[in-house]
């Protein structure tokens, strides 16, 4: 004869009705303002194809706000922008960067007017416009000019800020860049109006190569494992968190996201009065999309894991590029 279990080791009956399971799983949920697009934006007359990111479009200065209603009409929240134009002009300091002819520049004072309710963060980093194809500025030796770099960086948030940017998010990993910033941004009289997300725990990962050709901003020469954190490391994570906090941020992101929850669970434990990011990187993205489309998973089945693998793990906010995908799922829920 079989034994059944204990009382107190019977599970089952924990979560065997979904208001239940429900119960059994709080505060992991997906709501609009969980979410975050990032979109590229260049001046193109009309929206392309990105090649290497099947289903992502690059945007025009010229078609965003057609382009984005639909998406803000299904209850999009908060985007983060990143310009992409070819044959610019480069050179060492990544001076168009904050060009008046950069993309973002442009575009950030349209999409203010057009979309007053949407959240606007700006990506700031140097490598797309630099000739070497680095974050920031590099010495004569080869090696980052860290000091040159933060002041230029700090130049370029500012930049984007002036242009209308609610939030600037540096993720070029010099350090010392968010006392910096947020030191300019105070200099500048912006200091009240502007959050600075820091992309905190930011990874050398393969999993940017997506992205890599989209921006063309691959390293000419050698690679970014000099400041992009070496992926067996939760100690630099753990340091790189405090010193960002630190240093004035408003808020912190770990990048990539599904390799790195365990990165996630620490920063939100030891942080856990700061919003936490994640940024589920281009690569993931590739990854779900040619998974799926070869009828190996179930996209929104396993997509929903994740996003909910994320908010288990602590972040407040994911950086996704399925966040159109996702409001449409969450318009048919409810
Ligand atoms: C630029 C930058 C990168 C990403 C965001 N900002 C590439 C990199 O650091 O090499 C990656 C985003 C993605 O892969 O979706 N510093
Ligand atoms: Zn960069």
């Amino acid at each position: 004869m079989s034994k059944s279990p204990e009382a107190r080791h019977i599970l089952h009956s924990g979560y065997f009705h979904p208001a239940l399971r429900k119960l059994q799983t709080p505060n992991v949920e997906i709501s609009p303002h969980n979410l975050m697009f990032p979109i590229f934006v260049g001046n193109n007359e009309k929206p392309i194809e990105v090649k290497s990111m099947p289903g992502i479009v690059q945007y025009g200065v010229s078609n965003i706000e057609e382009c984005l209603k639909p998406i803000v009409n299904k209850g999009l929240k908060s985007i983060l922008l990143f310009a992409v134009e070819y044959g610019i002009p480069k050179d060492e300091r990544g001076s168009y960067a904050d060009s008046p002819r950069n993309p973002v520049i442009q575009v950030l004072p349209k999409l203010r007017r057009c979309f007053p309710d949407i959240i606007i963060a700006c990506d700031v980093c140097l490598c797309p416009y630099t000739n070497h194809g680095h974050c920031g500025i590099i010495s004569k030796d080869g090696v980052i000019n860290n000091e040159a770099s933060i002041e230029r960086i700090a130049q370029v948030a500012v930049a984007y800020a002036k242009s209308g940017a609610h939030i600037v998010a540096p993720s070029d990993m010099m350090d010392g860049r968010i006392g910096a910033i947020k030191k300019c941004l105070i200099d500048a009289g912006l200091g009240n109006r502007v959050s600075v997300l820091s992309y905190a725990a930011k990874f050398a990962s393969g999993f940017y190569g997506p992205f890599r050709d989209v921006t063309k901003s691959a390293p000419l020469f050698s690679d970014r494992k000099c400041y992009q954190l070496p992926p067996g490391s939760k100690g630099l994570a753990t340091r790189a968190a405090l010193r960002d906090v630190t240093e004035g941020c408003d808020m912190l992101m770990v990048k990539p996201g599904l390799s790195y929850l365990d990165i996630v669970k620490q920063t939100k434990d030891t942080h856990p009065e700061y919003p936490l990011f994640v940024y589920q990187v281009s690569g993931e993205y590739a990854m779900l999309y040619h998974a799926a489309k070869a009828g190996a998973i179930d996209l929104r089945g396993v997509l929903e894991e994740i996003l909910l693998s994320m908010r288990r793990a602590g972040a407040d906010c994911i950086i996704t590029y399925f966040t159109p995908v996702i409001l449409d799922w969450l318009q048919i829920r409810s």
